[in-house]
């Protein structure tokens, strides 16, 4: 049967981004008869026993308590469950002098489901029929963001300016404030700080300069800290998290050891939590109330804060550190590849300046040698104009061990020298034709 779709079926029964990749992933995984492969794709965080821990020990003391019928048998409210916004608002008190209410908090299942609220509620069309624009300052930023909005063509990137370190072999995005632009079409703006794919983190003088553009017009900036400070606190730079105005910090337990639990929270203007509360209740009610119940332990304790900045940081800072001396041992000096400063998340950001044959030639090339990266093109939603540079870097993950990242970018490094090679052959070939 095949039933008609309507604008939104259609936009929404697609796959986008990376989610389109990971399926030709799994297909060839699904399909490799006998050969291994290094599987540098992953966005799923890695099972850290001492996190592992941390949550089995909060579910136990709910299971052997009164409050856990509470918890399981029953609804609750949509703006979440009360111990976790009040676990929530006390931690952010003490830790940042906050002084929020619950009204200022709400808790959703996974933070995608908060950007799909935002990029709807104040994205696509007004009842005027004018069409508001969700602006992402910086691209390339996370490939999610590419799947939630109804309407097609809501999102607006904009191109970032290069910071070169040609010696070391290292770059860093910045945005470029003399194109960002804010204006009576503009809905919100998003970004991802410390940023997926890239590893980035904006400036604390960055961010306040978004939000100081977008703050005369009421738009409010949604700053995705899926890997940010307190947990999972996957920064490696120093980063001061910024609120108040018209800032919405919006964290997610996901890389803190709860991805299956599906647990986002927005902390900012009590107006806009109403906004996304409505549309939470009439979407799907509430998030699960067993995740939020153990969360409220781990926030109340302060075990989760410390295990993130104890365990969880130094586990992936090491192993941004073997990426970098990896390819700074076996990459060429003489080939322009740069590698994006590690300031947080979980994945290395690689770029292959003129890359002969692209992103996705490259992507088969690695699969060839048994390595499975992420070709970078996906990364860039709601870019407009045509930029070479988004078919030039790929997303190497940090979740393997350290053995699998040295083979896997000692096989990367040969390959990218015979791409280069036999790019500079054909080019000579076709001048010499
Ligand atoms: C930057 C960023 N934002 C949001 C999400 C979505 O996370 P979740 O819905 O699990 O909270 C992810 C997931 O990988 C992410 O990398």
């Amino acid at each position: 049967m095949e039933p008609a779709l309507t604008e939104f079926g259609n936009q929404m029964s697609h796959l986008t981004g990376v989610r389109a990749i990971m399926k030709d992933i799994v297909e060839t995984l699904q399909a490799a008869q006998g050969q291994e492969f290094i599987n540098l794709s992953a966005g799923n965080p890695v099972i850290i026993p001492e996190v592992e821990s941390l949550w089995r020990e909060c579910t136990a003391e709910l299971l052997a308590g009164p409050e856990y019928g509470e918890v399981v048998c029953r609804y609750g409210s949509s703006q979440g469950y009360q111990p976790l916004i009040e676990a929530v608002q006390q931690d952010f008190q003490r830790r940042y002098g906050l002084q929020l209410t619950p009204r200022h908090i709400l808790i959703t299942p996974g933070s995608q489901a908060l950007y799909f609220f935002a990029a709807n509620a104040f994205g696509g069309c007004t009842s005027s029929g004018a069409r508001r624009r969700i602006v992402l300052p910086l691209s390339p930023d996370y490939t999610g963001y590419g799947g939630v909005c109804l309407v097609p063509g809501t999102l607006l990137a904009y191109q970032p300016f290069l910071d070169l370190d040609e010696t070391r072999h290292r770059f860093k995005y910045r945005p470029d404030f003399s194109q960002l632009q804010f204006d009576e079409h503009t809905g919100c703006v998003l970004f991802s700080r410390p940023c997926n794919p890239t590893g980035n983190v904006l400036t604390d003088e960055e961010v306040t300069k978004i939000a100081a553009l977008a703050s005369p017009l009421q738009v409010p900036v949604f700053i995705d800290s899926a890997y940010g400070p307190p947990f999972p606190a996957l920064n490696f730079t120093p980063m001061t998290p910024q609120f108040g105005g018209n800032l919405i910090h919006c964290l997610s337990l996901s890389k803190a050891g709860l991805p299956g639990e599906r647990i986002g929270i927005a902390i900012g203007d009590p107006q806009i939590i109403q906004v996304l509360e409505s549309f939470q209740t009439n979407l799907c009610i509430h998030s699960s109330r067993y995740g939020q119940a153990i969360a409220a332990r781990a926030i109340t304790s302060g075990a989760l804060a410390d295990l993130s900045v104890q365990v969880i940081r130094p586990h992936y800072q090491r192993k941004m550190a073997v990426v970098e001396a990896t390819l700074d041992r076996c990459m060429p000096q003489d080939l322009p590849w740069f590698l994006h400063r590690g300031e947080g998340a979980i994945f290395a950001w690689l770029w292959l300046q003129d890359l002969p044959g692209g992103d996705w030639n490259l992507y088969q090339h690695l699969k060839q040698v048994g390595v499975i990266v992420v070709p970078g093109h996906s990364f860039f939603p709601g870019l407009e104009q045509e930029w070479s540079h988004t078919q030039e870097c790929i997303r190497i993950s940090l979740t393997a061990t350290d053995e699998e990242l040295e083979t896997a970018l000692t096989r990367l490094a040969q390959v990218v020298v015979q791409v280069y090679k036999q790019g500079a052959a054909a080019n000579s070939a076709g001048h010499g034709g």
